[in-house]
């Protein structure tokens, strides 16, 4: 009898047995919840943006968190690792080379076996090894239209016609930014593909940020300038202001802006006016400016900041079709507008100085009013093209100037020059002080006295130079893209000077 009684009790009646199937049920259920919330939580302190990014005022379809969460229900490994930042795209260190970029750029194609033997551009050959921060897509390519599709944080630059392109006219004349962004994001492809060819290897993207040197913020400062001053309906803020609070908010929070005080941290303001309101907060970072003429000096300065040229609005001159000295029947050529404020007094001076000669063109009005054909064919039949201080120490025209082969005049004291620890100036550029362009007969004496072959001189170095000016992509060696790493690269060296002599007594707490 206890015998069977035994054998009843493991098995309870039926109602009970329900009761406990649906407790363990309950059980699991909660642990994946707080699974669920844990993961959740995680990515929230990573991603701190994600809350301003959801009650933006743009109603975007670009990335959103909370898009992404509808999209890819809760613990979906899909979702947790298309997260920005979350998780690093890839982290993988190989014997002593990284590998880079987003895996699914990273697709087997055709030929891999022999891309590996062809050169690497790695974290080891490359003189900048860049972490680049997947910020959200409104501060980049989502102003050029682009869209954020599931997983890819970035643009696919696999093609490079395929790749968002910048609006025209003279938005260009800043869109430093893009071309850095896009490079680096190129610098991820396997060696083999069409736009990396050629691609020097000065750069190269790190997707982990301990083998980083330098930490980019691929933020299209300009481009925001250009877009989102204006005050739109609706808005008490404009959009670019909050895209600079959020971006120093994003900052700030990173650890590894917090641990260098943001020193090594590259940021790409280039037209004068931008991150106006967010400058002296991230001015530990360096940047990458047109001119110091709207900064501080503390704020920037050439010990720190990196001058980089405007991208020419005018057609590159080719080498055989640039017209020689007795092909350029004008002396002096200069287009713009006369009166300026501040430093560009000069000007007005110049305008009265030389308005009547026979061989000089000078006149109102900027390139878009006149029209870029005739802006072409003036600087490209002319010697000497005048830039003349405005009211920024440096403008487009020099750069124009440049791909005409229209020898520069440059009446700017305080003009700093892209690169010019690499380019010596004077080689085919004739500096005037303001003081003395402002005498009389000073200017056109000096330009008559400069012998034929002195000028053709000049005009060889100018063939000779002017692809350091071009911003292209797929970039090529020595051009503006490249020119701008290395001299990242070349600044980055007295940083990390800095960072290194500072690190020196970390281990010992200050008595
Ligand atoms: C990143 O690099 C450091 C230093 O080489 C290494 O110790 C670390 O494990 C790497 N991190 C990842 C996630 O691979
Ligand atoms: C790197 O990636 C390869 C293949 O994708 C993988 O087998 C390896 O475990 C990874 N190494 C690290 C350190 O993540």
């Amino acid at each position: 009898m206890v015998v069977v009684e035994r054998k009843m009790q493991p098995l309870p009646p039926p109602e009970r047995r329900r009761v406990v199937r649906f407790v363990v049920f309950m059980a699991v259920s909660l642990l994946a919840l707080f699974c669920w919330a844990l993961v959740n939580s995680r990515i929230n302190v990573a991603m701190p943006y994600s809350a301003f990014v959801m009650r933006d005022v743009d109603k975007t379809p670009a990335f959103t968190g909370l898009e992404d969460r509808q999209r890819h229900p809760a613990g979906d490994p899909a979702w947790t690792s298309a997260a920005p930042q979350a998780v690093p795209v890839t982290s993988n260190v190989t014997a002593g080379s990284v590998k880079l970029g987003d895996p699914v750029l990273r697709e087997p194609l055709a030929g891999e076996a022999e891309r590996e033997r062809s050169e690497r551009c790695d974290a080891d050959s490359a003189a900048l090894r860049v972490y680049m921060y997947d910020l959200p897509a409104e501060f980049h390519f989502g102003m050029l239209g682009w869209e954020r599709k599931g997983k890819l944080a970035w643009p696919d630059v696999r093609d490079a016609h395929a790749a968002p392109h910048y609006p025209g006219g003279l938005n260009l004349q800043h869109s430093v930014a893009y071309w850095l962004t896009l490079d680096i994001l190129s610098s991820a492809l396997p060696p083999g593909s069409d736009v990396v060819r050629d691609r020097p290897c000065v750069a190269v993207r790190v997707t982990n940020a301990s083998l980083a040197n330098v930490f980019f913020v691929p933020f299209f400062a300009s481009l925001s300038y250009n877009r989102h001053s204006k005050l739109r309906r609706g808005e008490r803020v404009s959009r670019n202001r909050v895209l600079q609070a959020e971006l120093v908010k994003y900052l700030m929070r990173k650890e590894e802006w917090r641990r260098w005080g943001g020193k090594n941290h590259l940021i790409v303001p280039h037209h004068p006016n931008s991150l106006m309101e967010a400058r002296k907060k991230l001015s530990a970072a360096m940047f990458v400016l047109s001119d110091f003429g709207r900064y501080s000096p503390d704020v920037a300065n050439l010990k720190k900041d990196v001058i980089a040229p405007y991208k020419h609005v005018l057609r590159s001159l080719g080498d055989g079709d640039s017209p020689s000295f007795e092909q350029r029947p004008i002396l002096a050529y200069f287009q713009g507008a006369i009166h300026r404020k501040a430093g560009g007094k000069v000007r007005q001076k110049l305008y009265h100085l030389l308005k009547d000669e026979r061989d000089v063109h000078f006149t109102y009005g900027s390139v878009r009013q006149n029209g870029i054909r005739r802006a072409t064919a003036g600087m490209s039949t002319s010697k000497f093209c005048l830039n003349i201080a405005g009211d920024t120490p440096s403008s487009n025209r020099l750069f124009d100037a440049i791909v005409s082969h229209c020898v520069p005049v440059i009446i700017s004291d305080d003009i700093e020059l892209p690169f010019e620890d690499m380019l010596d100036y004077s080689e085919f550029c004739v500096f005037v002080r303001s003081a003395d362009a402002a005498k009389k007969g000073f200017l056109l004496r000096l330009l008559r006295g400069i012998s034929r072959e002195e000028w053709t001189k000049m005009w060889m170095r100018l063939k000779k130079v002017t692809h350091h000016f071009e911003y292209q992509y797929p970039s090529r060696s020595g051009d503006a893209v490249q020119m701008t790493w290395s001299a990242v690269a070349r600044k980055m060296h007295s940083v990390q000077l800095q960072l290194h002599k500072r690190a020196r007594f970390h281990r010992t707490v200050s008595v």
